[in-house]
């Protein structure tokens, strides 16, 4: 893949500026509510494995990433954590677990319909019967008339970032562009493409691989209000 997005090639940056998401949190509020029992987790696109640490304190815990990159600083920084160079398109671990996740919208950066097939074939293989399915992702377009502009503390300091987004009905793709002036004053740019699936759409895809949806909620926990929805499903075959 790639390294387009700034944070693929400044990992540690990545970990900096998304170590509040509380993504962790709410997955294993959900695992809770509706999987009290389980021990072993699976979380596929697990990037610098910021989730998996904090998920790893409840669960025994196999990280799976595409890019080397991410998986390198991952060994660095976590070096207590299990995670593997895979794609999740065609990975096979041989291992059945009790909670297959994929937070952090990394299901949006499978863009090709078949190959979306194919990771909840990939989700299929690695959970039980009878387990859960907790996908953390896009379920509508974030549309912005114009760019909005933020300052992000980062470790080497204060970061302008510059955001606008472009979306595609007829891909589903929904882009963002950032602009960044970073505290060295150095500027960067970065193009995000992620797939958005809608709700329905999701059903479909997970109910085909085998799994009953279970609860759809935003990041709020108060129904779906925002762009991005955290799905759970059960495991039903
Ligand atoms: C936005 S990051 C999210 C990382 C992590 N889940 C988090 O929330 O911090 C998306 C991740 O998905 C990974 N990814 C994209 N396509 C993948 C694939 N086909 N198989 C495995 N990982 C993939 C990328 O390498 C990247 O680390």
């Amino acid at each position: 893949m790639e390294a387009t997005n700034l944070f693929y090639r400044d990992p540690a940056l990545y970990d900096a500026i998304q170590s509040d998401s509380g993504s962790a949190e709410m997955c294993q509020a959900l695992i809770e509510r509706h999987r009290p029992d389980a021990k072993t987790l699976m979380d596929f696109g697990c990037g610098t494995g910021r989730d998996l640490e904090i998920l790893a304190k409840r669960f025994e815990c196999v990280g799976v990433d595409l890019q080397a990159g991410m998986v390198d600083y991952a060994h660095r920084a976590r070096p207590g954590l299990d995670i593997r160079i895979g794609d999740m398109r065609t990975v096979r671990l041989r291992r059945r677990m009790d909670t297959v996740t994929c937070l952090g919208n990394s299901l949006a950066y499978v863009h090709d319909t078949d190959d979306i097939t194919r990771v909840f074939a990939t989700f299929a293989a690695h959970a039980r019967p009878g387990g859960l399915l907790v996908l953390c992702s896009p379920v509508s377009p974030v549309i912005r008339p114009e760019p909005t502009s933020a300052v992000v503390d980062t470790p080497d300091g204060p970061a302008r970032v510059t955001i606008s987004y472009g979306w595609d009905l007829r891909t589903q793709i929904n882009t963002m562009h950032r602009h960044w002036v970073l505290a060295s004053g150095k500027e960067a740019q970065d193009e995000i493409r992620r797939r958005v699936l809608f709700p329905r759409e999701l059903e479909g895809y997970a109910s085909a691989a085998g799994f009953e949806i279970v609860e759809v909620v935003g990041e709020s926990r108060n129904g779906l209000t925002g762009p991005t929805g955290y799905t759970v499903a059960q495991h039903v075959r």
